[in-house]
């Protein structure tokens, strides 16, 4: 394994968080805004898949090791699949986390239909230790915008990750996003002034985190 610093800042790390996050330095993290495999086997219309979608193998460790990382009395975004609720909340439960939020993105078209027209994403928000109120608090229900999913099969819009990075995370904080994809929040991150650290594990992920971070910052 190559060796690491233990507070980096600013950069996409390359390889499974579960094995990247417990060679960081703890409580070295001021915010971690996160959207990980909803453990629903995704397909899109082209045949894109999500790696670990189909496992949850990495659901608890990673979790340890988001909270092991945060500051105390900070806190953590994580969406997660409706599906799994279940596994996702005793995950968080089981490494430390309180359930503080649950916020709902509301689609102006249906993604997919079964029983339901599948309208909205969701996320929690997670505490560690007794985070201040933040001074302007945001509703808990934020419009969605279609990406067009060109850089990433399940890409979150910046619209949504921009008003959580300034609620949540302090001016110049550092914002750690363990499994990043195309790089979304991060980009989200600099836009407002924050550090980032991002970690994606499939090669081709990793390689447009880094372009678009690069390409945010140089514009
Ligand atoms: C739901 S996607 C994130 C999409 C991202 N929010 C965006 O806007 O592009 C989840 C990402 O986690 C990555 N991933 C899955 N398991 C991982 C692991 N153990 N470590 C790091 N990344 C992982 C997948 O390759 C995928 O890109």
């Amino acid at each position: 394994m190559r060796p690491l610093p233990s507070r980096p800042r600013n950069t996409v790390l390359h390889g499974d968080c579960t094995r990247i996050m417990p060679r960081l330095a703890p409580a070295s993290v001021d915010f971690i805004l996160t959207d990980p495999p909803y453990l629903c086997r995704y397909q899109d219309r082209s045949g894109r898949r999500v790696a670990n979608d189909d496992n949850a193998r990495w659901l608890k460790p990673a979790s340890a090791e988001m909270f092991r990382l945060l500051k105390p009395d900070s806190l953590a975004i994580s969406f997660y699949g409706w599906h799994q609720a279940d596994l996702f909340i005793a995950a968080w439960r089981e490494a430390g986390f309180r359930l503080a939020g649950h916020l709902v993105f509301a689609k102006p078209y249906a993604s997919s239909t079964r029983f339901l027209e599948h309208r909205h994403e969701q996320a929690y928000l997670l505490a560690k230790g007794d985070p201040a109120v933040p001074p302007a608090p945001i509703g808990d229900v934020l419009d969605w915008r279609y990406t067009g999913n060109r850089l990433h099969p399940t890409e979150k819009p910046l619209s949504i990750l921009e008003p959580l990075i300034r609620t949540f995370c302090p001016a110049g904080g550092l914002v750690l996003d363990p499994f990043c994809g195309s790089g979304s929040t991060l980009v989200a991150a600099t836009k407002h002034g924050r550090d980032f650290l991002g970690i994606e594990l499939e090669y081709r992920h990793w390689r447009t985190a880094r372009s678009q971070v690069a390409e945010d910052r140089a514009a």
